[in-house]
């Protein structure tokens, strides 16, 4: 694997690639991550991952300075999945100046995460789009556990003709349902237990839904209350539909249900496809 701190290193590497697949991440690897690695070799054959962890989309108050950094262990998952090329560059490479030009996401970023994260999606649609304009990836793939930062990439790819196809991966998850994610390594061994009540609440939240209840405010504030009640500090769980995250009526029948919610000091996120 071929590791590139340097954008015109990595230009230099891709020029002759045809078919490049490109798989974004903030490092701290896991087997999401890894999985979304090996879903790109079906699209491509230079599969490129790249470990940054973008200053832009983290507020002054949250965790940018101790966001787990373990750059060795990562590229020796990087390659026992065959990954091409690493784009592992600085703060200086990426932003040598105050990143000025931004992309500024409609009215979807302000929902849901966009409410308790404001400007989160400004700062992850920005480092995206440069990202892709360094890798010029044919293809890229994100994880359907971010699902609304899917969807923004999605959208922007469409309203800005980015000439980029956006795969989808699954949401991988530890045996007991609590979804992987680099924030998981912040839980005491209480709180990790305890942790897969987020899953477990959206799974009790999908069966309601699917035996037919339509009244959604009430499964909300049902699950939440199941949250607060285990001393969990929900931020929201939402009932929308898969289509652009708007709220649903009664006849809608791809649902999809969001939640975020604090535990101790960690903030965890989840969801859960509904077809009813
Ligand atoms: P990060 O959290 O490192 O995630 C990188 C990619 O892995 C994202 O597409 C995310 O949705 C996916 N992912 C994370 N956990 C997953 C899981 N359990 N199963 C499947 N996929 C999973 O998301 C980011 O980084 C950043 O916002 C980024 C897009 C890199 C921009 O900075």
């Amino acid at each position: 694997m071929d590791i590139l701190p340097q954008i015109a290193a990595l230009r230099a590497r891709l020029k002759s690639e045809t078919a490049v697949v490109f798989v974004p991440t903030m490092g701290n690897l896991h087997a999401g991550h890894l999985a979304l690695m090996r879903q790109a070799r079906a699209h491509g054959n230079c599969v490129v991952a790249s470990i940054f962890v973008n200053r832009l989309q983290f507020a002054p108050h949250e965790d940018f300075n101790t966001y787990p950094r373990t750059f060795e262990a990562d590229c020796d998952k990087l390659r026992s999945v065959g990954v091409d090329a690493l784009f592992a560059p600085d703060e200086k490479e990426l932003y040598p100046e105050p990143q000025a030009f931004t992309v500024e996401p409609p009215a979807l970023g302000n929902l849901l995460e966009g409410e308790f994260r404001p400007g989160f999606f400004r700062g992850v649609a920005t480092v995206v789009l440069k990202l892709f304009n360094i890798v010029q990836p044919q293809t890229a793939v994100f994880g359907k556990k971010d699902y609304q930062q899917l969807m923004i990439v999605r959208h922007m790819v469409r309203q800005l003709a980015l000439p980029i196809t956006i795969i989808a991966g699954d949401t991988a998850r530890a045996e007991d349902g609590l979804a992987l994610s680099s924030r998981n390594g912040y839980l005491s061994p209480a709180e990790r237990d305890e942790a897969t009540r987020l899953y477990r609440t959206l799974g009790e939240l999908g069966r309601e839904i699917r035996s037919g209840c339509t009244d959604f405010a009430a499964l909300e504030a049902d699950a939440m209350k199941k949250l607060v009640n285990n001393q969990w500090k929900p931020d929201y769980v939402a009932v929308r539909k898969q289509a652009d995250l708007q709220l649903p009526s009664a006849n809608d029948h791809s649902l999809v249900v969001l939640a975020a919610a604090w535990l101790g000091k960690t903030r965890l996120i989840d969801n859960l496809e509904v077809a009813k």
